[in-house]
């Protein structure tokens, strides 16, 4: 695909995106999003620039075609390391890298990376530039928090945004609520600060250049819906969309990016089980993929038998499809 056509499926991809969710929204997780949507945007989960630089990169960046548009995130803070990750993850396909500045860590034992560079907007402008410079038609974002700690949001967050942009970002995804980098986990992080949806808002008035995509506590499609007509250029789905696929990406195709492709969740299944032959025969596991498989049929008949087929069998040595067909053959049979 030319540079310039893969920028505009990715920029047009993120009206909708899936949020980077590390040990969820690995390489069979997407398979299966991208079954149930093909235009929204899919994030890989959180990888640090060193991890590339010395680690086993085949690895850490395989990904199946299918699986575009898709966004590598980058977690690191040193312009040159970032630069070369950038540059490495250009060769391998991967049509945005979005910088991590929302994920909590700890400040002293893991360096400076994630929410804690919320407060050092000239390094992210740098680390930025630097990206930009190494990315060969792969668009660099940047995911965010609204501040850190004692921050007041609404001086920090405009502040970022100039800074960040004027290295040459054009697209911001806000996770609307703070970070306290001091005494709550990374969960907690995710639920007890509060959401501010409005102020958001008002970033994509005060910088209506930007493209902005609100992340944070959005169940439904309706939501999203509602963001989109208010303004903002995208909306991006964590936990509501790995928890309850199909509420989130089903539709998705149809109202949000206004084209036809629906599966249900019967024939996701389906399409699925070749994929699962393929991973066992090069030595993978079925609760590998199923892990991901078991929101499917959530709050609809046959759910609670779905989960327990799988989690009961998966993880033994001699699953494969056949207990997947199983356990859809008991989806019908407790929903009837
Ligand atoms: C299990 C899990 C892992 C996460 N890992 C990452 C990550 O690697 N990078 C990141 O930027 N955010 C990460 N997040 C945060 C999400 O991307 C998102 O910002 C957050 O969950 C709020 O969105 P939601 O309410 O739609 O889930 C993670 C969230 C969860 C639940």
């Amino acid at each position: 695909m030319a540079d310039k056509d893969k920028k505009y499926n990715v920029l047009n991809a993120s009206r909708l995106s899936v949020a980077p969710m590390m040990d969820w929204t690995d390489r069979h997780c997407r398979y299966l999003h991208r079954i149930l949507s093909r235009k929204t945007l899919l994030y890989t989960e959180m990888i640090t620039a060193q991890a590339i630089l010395h680690g086993d990169q085949a690895q850490l960046l395989a990904h199946d075609s299918s699986e575009y548009p898709l966004a590598l995130q980058l977690g690191g803070s040193d312009p040159a390391e970032l630069a070369e990750a950038v540059r490495i993850a250009s060769e391998h396909g991967f049509s945005e890298v979005n910088l991590n500045v929302g994920c909590p860590s700890d400040r002293v034992q893991s360096g400076s990376f994630g929410a804690v560079l919320m407060e050092r907007p000239e390094l992210v402008a740098e680390c930025a530039a630097a990206m930009i410079g190494a990315a060969r038609g792969v668009e660099i974002t940047v995911k965010c928090r609204i501040g850190v700690d004692r921050q007041d949001p609404e001086k920090v967050l405009p502040k970022f945004l100039d800074t960040v942009s004027q290295a040459g970002v054009g697209r911001f995804a806000i996770h609307a609520r703070k970070a306290w980098l001091e005494g709550l986990s990374p969960k907690e992080n995710r639920d007890i600060p509060p959401l501010d949806y409005p102020l958001v808002l008002r970033m994509k008035q005060q910088f209506p250049a930007l493209r902005i995509v609100i992340n944070g506590g959005i169940s439904s499609l309706e939501q999203a819906e509602g963001f989109l007509a208010q303004g903002l250029d995208g909306v991006m789905i964590g936990r509501a969309a790995y928890h309850d696929p199909i509420a989130i990406l089903q539709m998705a195709d149809r109202r949000i990016f206004g084209c036809d492709h629906l599966v249900s969740a019967h024939q996701a299944v389906g399409q699925m089980l070749p994929y699962i032959e393929a991973h066992l025969q090069g030595g993978g596991r079925l609760n590998q993929i199923s892990r991901h498989m078991l929101g499917l049929f959530a709050g609809r008949p046959g759910a609670r038998a779905w989960r327990r087929v799988l989690s009961e069998g998966a993880h033994l040595d001699w699953a494969g499809p056949a207990l997947v067909e199983r356990a859809l053959a008991e989806v019908g049979n407790d929903a009837a």
